[in-house]
């Protein structure tokens, strides 16, 4: 028998907005590091300073020197190192590592290439700089290598992509369910051409438990939304899926025919109450047409406009009531991320390998 009681939860006793270590995080747009140029970003409250070697291959430093914490990013780089701008202490880019501490003698006994600065490994995908986050001091993981970058599936050698991101100011556990509510479509995102208030009819889903995340099983989309009616210009079946896996991504792959649509958001917190919402897409539908990108761009940034502004006015209720209630099965999928984060959680803790909350397919239903 499914629960029908709400469920209210709050945020502490779901691990007060806790930071999953152990995953890629995307830290920077790939086009923001250009030549010897040093950036900072921030992500997971770990200050980052981020680069290219001579080769263009990109690297991310914890910015704060293991001497005496100074930022590394004010310091000089050559294309191989970087040399604090405290006392000249120069690191190797891609590792961290120590090469010269400028103020010993020659008869010292300090092994310089003992010390390191942060290092996280670093990656280029869909246009992002990715970082992976073993630990909050950038110490080297050890044992086995990370798992792949994310990538965003592309069923075509030629496409489209497009990228969109906003700063949401609420914790990644907020957002992240606000990504996944189903509920809130026809009230917030209210338009002409992506739903009304009219336009709520009862939903079935079918999900199925996938590695670390669940999946809305592929299925013909909800005929109420405009976007998908274009695509019957095709004629071919259309059909969507959605993803979401921890740590914060969601991905959504429409095919219709040879053609398709994919998108995925990522939600990173930048610290506790701030967090970095990443979107891009890639696509080969309606290639002749030359507005895809400006219209997604136009849409999209009013979509996501449309939830910041929840986020804002939340805010000031969420501080004197941080208890959320979770009611089904419109708010399953907020459960299941709350389950999921605890399963990762404690089995990092325990070593053993993860418990998925999901035990097979099952099917929600809801109205919006
Ligand atoms: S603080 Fe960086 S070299 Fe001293
Ligand atoms: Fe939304």
């Amino acid at each position: 028998m499914e629960q029908t009681l709400p469920l209210a939860i709050s945020s502490p006793a779901q691990g007060d907005d806790e930071f999953l270590w152990g995953f890629w995080y995307p830290v920077l747009r790939s086009n923001r590091i250009r030549g010897r140029r040093l950036v900072t970003s921030a992500r997971l409250e770990v200050p980052l300073v981020l680069g290219r070697d001579g080769a263009g291959k990109a690297f991310a430093l914890r910015d704060v020197c293991p001497h005496r914490a100074f930022p590394l990013s004010l310091g000089r780089y050559d294309g191989h190192a970087v040399e604090c701008a405290y006392h000249g202490w120069r690191f190797e880019a891609h590792t961290g590592q120590c090469r010269l501490v400028p103020s010993i003698t020659e008869d010292s006994k300090l092994q310089c290439d003992r010390i390191h600065a942060g290092s996280f490994p670093c990656e280029e995908r869909d246009g992002y700089v990715w970082a992976y986050f073993a630990n909050p001091e950038g110490r080297s993981p050890g044992g086995c290598p990370p798992p792949p970058v994310p990538e965003l599936p592309k069923y075509s050698g030629r496409y489209r992509i497009a990228h969109l991101s906003a700063t949401l100011d609420c914790s990644m556990d907020t957002a992240i369910i606000g990504l996944m509510d189903p509920a809130h479509g026809p009230f917030v995102h209210r338009s002409w051409w992506w739903r009304s208030r009219r336009s709520i009819r009862e939903k079935q889903k079918a999900f199925e438990p996938i590695p670390q995340g669940f999946r809305m099983s592929s299925h013909t989309p909800s005929a109420n939304s405009a976007p998908y009616k274009l695509l019957k210009v095709y004629g071919a079946a259309v059909t969507t899926q959605i993803d979401f896996v921890l740590p914060n991504m969601r991905t959504e792959e429409v095919r219709c025919g040879k053609y398709w649509f994919t998108n995925r958001t990522t939600i990173t917190p930048i610290r506790r109450d701030l967090c970095q919402l990443d979107f891009c897409a890639a696509w080969n539908l309606f290639s002749w047409f030359p507005l895809v990108a400006p219209l997604l761009h136009f849409f999209g940034r009013r979509f996501i406009a449309q939830d910041q502004r929840v986020i804002e006015l939340q805010k000031p209720g969420l501080k004197v009531q941080p208890r959320m209630m979770l009611v089904d099965d419109a708010d399953r999928q907020a459960r299941w991320y709350f389950q999921l984060k605890s399963a990762y959680l404690a089995s990092q803790q325990s070593g053993m390998p993860m418990q998925h909350p999901l035990e097979g397919p099952i099917t929600l239903r809801w109205r919006s």
